[in-house]
This record gives C-alpha cells, structure tokens and sequence, in this order.
C-alpha cells in the first residue's frame, strides 16, 4: 500500500512539475525578449510586440504599466495585486478570455522592473494545468480509497480464513493430544504454506502412529514368545524338583540351558536391532571388500551345507566395495545362509546355496537363493516385520527376527533388503551403494 501511494505521488509531482516547468520557461523566454526589445526601442519598441501577441489570442497575457502603475498596453487590463517587480513568480485570478465560461482563471506570471520605472508583466493562462492537476488529485484519492478499502476487506478476510484455519489445526493437535490418534489435520487443498505445514505434521503423525503401532506389536510378541519357553522351563523345573532321579533332573536343567541361550539369542537380536534402527554403529563405518566377507561366510556354513546333503557355491570377484563395517556385514550373511539352510532344501531333498556378488549400478548386489518353497509374493515385505513367521515354519526354531535383522542393516548401510523369487526358492538381495 505505502509503495503504490509513494509511485502515485511521484508521478503526479513529476507531470505536474513538468508542466510547471514548462510554462514557467516560455514566460521566461517572453520576459527577456521583450526586455531586450525594450532596451533597444523603449516603450514604443515593445508596445508594438505586445499588441502582435495579443492579437494572437493564446494563452500569454501581458501588460506594460507606466511608473504609476497605469495600463499602457496588453490584454491584462490592471497590475496584479501581488505582483511585486522582480521579486518572484505569482498566482493571480483573472477572468477567463473566453466569452462562455465565467468562472475565474488562474494564472502565473512575473512581474519585470524596466529602466524608467515602467513595469512588464507576462503571465499564463494556467488554468487547464490547474484542472489537469485537480482531476488527476481526484483520481489519486479515489483509487486510493479503493485500495486501501480493498486491501482492508481482502486483508481482513485472509487473515479471519488464515487464523480459522490455525484454529482448526491447533483444535485437531488438542483432539490428538487427548487420546484421538488417528485423528488428523485439515487439508484445505490451497496447497499454501497452511496446507505444506498441515502435510507434514500428518506424515509426522503417520510415521509416530506406525512406531507406537511396531512398539506395540513388538511388545506383544516379545511376551508371546517368551511365556512359550519360560512356562515350558517353568514346568521341567518343577518335574525335576518333584523327581527323585538324578539323571533326569540333570538333562531337565541342560536343556533349561539350552532354552535360556535361546531366549538370549532373541534378546540379543531384538537389541541388535534397536540399535540398528537407532544409527548408533553409523558412525563406524569404513571402506570394506565385500567379496572377503562373502567368501569367510561361505566357508563357514559349507560344512552345515553338506550336512544338509547340499552344496554351497560363491559367484564372485573381489572389488565388491561397500561402506560397512565387517561384523554387520558377516551378520546379514549368516541371517541370509541360515534361512537358507532351513527352509531353502529343493525337492530333491538337497539345499543348494548360491552366494553371489555383483556390482549394479552404482550398487554392490550381494544375494543368497536358495531352491526350496520361497515365500509367496504377498508376504514378502511382511516377513521383514519383527516376530513374523510363516505358517508353514512353525515346525523349525526361530524367532523371526532374522530378516528384520538384515533388513535394518541394510538400511543403516543405506541400502535396502529385496525378496525375490528364484524360481523355484528364494532370492534374498542385498542392495548397498557402491563405494569403490
Ligand atoms: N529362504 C527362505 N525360504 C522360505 N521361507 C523363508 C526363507 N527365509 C525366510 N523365510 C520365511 O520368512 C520367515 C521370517 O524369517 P526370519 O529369518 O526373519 O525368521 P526365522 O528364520 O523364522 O527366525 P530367526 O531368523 O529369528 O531364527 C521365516 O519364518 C520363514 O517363514
Ligand atoms: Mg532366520
């Protein structure tokens, strides 16, 4: 608002001062010429120049006073009431020229002292300078009072839609803050900054929703899965205590051993993978051939591989550099060889394993396929879920924490863990940027 009144005052003093400016040069042309004419011809030489102009019939106007200021010549019939001679540019009304119009002129002029106390004064007609002036006023405070009556009315609706719309977010946090979770902000689809900042508190609230939703989850199959072993011990101790035979007492608490290393296994996985999750091991991450690991891990399970009346086979070449760091790389392997040990034995009885590594890309791929039943298409994003088993597992041990495992590794390294079909069996590809 300030702007457009500042560049509307500045054109209108600018035009008008042009104007001015303009008029006040030809007066002054006329006031030299003729005060030159006068020094050379006296009164006479000038009387006959004014009389020229007057005949004219323009907008000058002229009058030659002898020194007691009477009319000697010119269309202006008596001096100006302020003109002082050679003193400054004044205003003065007088009538108007022409015959139709009877309200008063303005007009500008200056009044010349000449040698012998005769006085000249030359003015212009200004009126249509005065009406030009006046009406482009008139314009300047209309428009204004349109804008700023404009800008008021939009001003005051933006900020009454604006503070609504603030209202209605924070009412929907109060709703959120009191239990109402899935409650979400409005969307009002403007998609201005309201609209940005609403979108991203929902997805902020999306992800805090899936959390608590995976905390709970997790929570709830943690005690699942630990009453199973610990009220299955809590029965063989309490056998043993009732029995008199020391044998069996004995193998009762070997195998509440057993039991006990299991559910630390499980603890410590689901620990790995809070850690995991939580960036913790970023920082230690180093330049590392990939292919070593590979080939340490599959000598390591060949002999498990053979046991299984299967065989193990590594396809490929060193150079396959990742950002990682040896122990979490050698975890995701062994995760990814022993889901294959278990559930990867074809139909023929045998596990046959391949390991391969390639570069992609700007990808290092590591696999591990197997040939046995695989995992249907509809859960292959399931399984990477904590806890989740599939029906047709249920008879080997486990948790399901391994591929939840791997995949939060492949995510710290800042890649990402793909189930595939191997046709027949599983493909599990490990995709981590390259970083030769
Ligand atoms: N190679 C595979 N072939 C077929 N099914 C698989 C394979 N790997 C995993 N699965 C399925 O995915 C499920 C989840 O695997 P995951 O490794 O997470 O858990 P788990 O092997 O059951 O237990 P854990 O790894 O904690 O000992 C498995 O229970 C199994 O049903
Ligand atoms: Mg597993």
């Amino acid at each position: 608002m300030a702007s457009i009144v500042v560049i509307l005052s500045y054109v209108y003093y600018d035009t008008i001062s042009l104007l001015e400016q303009q008029d006040q040069e030809t007066i002054r042309a006329d006031v030299l010429g003729l005060t030159d004419q006068y020094r050379v011809g006296g009164v006479a030489g000038i009387l006959e120049t004014i009389e020229r102009r007057n005949a004219q019939k323009g907008e000058m106007l002229y009058m030659l006073a002898d020194p007691s200021g009477s009319h000697i010549a010119g269309n202006l019939v008596s001096l100006p009431i302020n003109s002082i001679p050679d003193d400054s540019w004044f205003d003065f009304k007088i009538k108007s020229a022409d015959k139709n119009a009877t309200a008063d002129h303005t007009a500008h002029g200056y009044n010349v002292q000449l040698p012998d106390g005769y006085q000249l004064v030359v003015a212009r007609d200004v009126e249509d300078i005065r009406v030009f002036r006046d009406r482009i006023l008139y314009s300047l405070y209309w428009g204004l009072g349109f804008a700023v009556v404009i800008g008021l009315g939009v001003g005051t609706a933006f900020s009454r839609s604006f503070l609504r719309r603030v209202d209605s977010i924070t009412n929907t946090s109060q709703k959120i803050m009191n239990g109402n979770l899935s409650d979400r902000m409005p969307i009002s689809g403007s998609g201005d900054e309201l609209d940005r900042l609403a979108h991203s508190l929902n997805d902020m609230l999306n992800k805090i929703e899936l959390l608590m939703q995976g905390m709970r989850e997790v929570s709830g199959n943690v005690a699942h899965d630990l009453k199973t072993p610990l009220t299955r011990m809590r029965a063989r101790l309490e056998d043993a205590l009732r029995g008199e035979d020391k044998v069996a007492q004995r193998h009762a608490l070997e195998q509440n051993v057993h039991d006990c290393d299991n559910l630390l296994a499980t603890f410590n996985a689901l620990l790995s993978i809070t850690q995991l999750e939580a960036g913790q091991q970023r920082t230690s991450l180093e330049n590392l051939d990939a292919y070593a690991t590979l080939a340490d891990v599959v000598e390591l399970y060949e002999p498990l591989a053979e046991e299984n009346h299967g065989t193990i086979q590594l396809r490929a070449q060193p150079g396959l550099i990742i950002k990682a760091k040896r122990e979490l790389m050698a975890q995701a392997l062994t995760n990814l060889l022993d889901n294959a040990l278990k559930y990867g034995a074809s139909k023929d009885g045998g596990t046959h394993i391949i390991v391969s590594g390639r570069i992609e890309q700007s990808n290092t791929v590591i696999s591990v396929s197997d040939q046995g039943t695989g995992i249907p298409e509809k859960d292959r994003t399931r399984v990477l879920d904590r806890f989740v088993r599939l029906d047709e597992s249920r008879t080997k041990p486990g948790n399901g924490l391994g591929l939840s495992l791997v995949s939060s590794i492949a995510t710290l390294l800042g890649g990402k863990l793909i189930i595939r079909d191997n046709n027949p069996g599983l493909k599990a590809e490990l995709h981590l940027p390259y970083a030769g």
